[in-house]
């Protein structure tokens, strides 16, 4: 059975270091995908606190949504399209530090401010995208990209 995680207070590198190793517990032994898109969304959300925290996973040459926590989302995503279509296309993190000044960004919630979006790989190819957003300007920074991508490793797309 699933322990309650552990949130701690501190600086955002501290937060992402005492999350990652519950992260690998939630996660090791478990080969249903679905199941640890959702518990890493979960661990995430219960962490940080962002606005919004989920997978747009690549179905039929499209981004679908997955697990999320937040408000509702756009379903589909085409590849190029906002941020998360962005970072697809391009095979590589995208930080926003004012959704305003991004070209083509898609705007699911009016609080969304700042933005990461993070690919996640399989065999070199991108099978799908973590997306969070913050109510706050300039919510993500270098930080955020490598724990984040040290994150989505942990995932066994089968
Ligand atoms: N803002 C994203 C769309 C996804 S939602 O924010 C959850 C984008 O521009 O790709």
């Amino acid at each position: 059975m699933a322990e309650d995680l552990h949130v701690i207070r501190g600086t955002k590198q501290e937060q992402y270091q005492s999350l990652i190793p519950q992260i690998k517990g939630l996660t090791e032994g478990e080969t249903d995908i679905t199941a640890n898109l959702a518990n890493v969304v979960a661990a995430l959300k219960e962490q940080f606190k962002w606005l919004w925290v989920g997978f747009y996973i690549v179905k039929n040459n499209e981004l679908v949504v997955g697990p999320f926590q937040g408000p509702v989302a756009c379903t589909r995503i085409k590849k190029g399209k906002g941020v998360c279509g962005t970072s697809w296309a391009q095979a590589k993190t995208i930080i926003v530090e004012d959704v305003e000044k991004f070209p083509g960004h898609i705007a699911c919630s009016s609080l969304t401010r700042s933005e990461i979006v993070v690919p996640v790989f399989k065999d070199n190819e991108v099978v799908a995208v973590l997306d969070v957003d913050s109510e706050h300007l300039d919510h993500f920074n270098e930080t955020d990209a490598t724990y984040l991508e040290q994150i989505v490793k942990l995932l066994a797309f089968g």
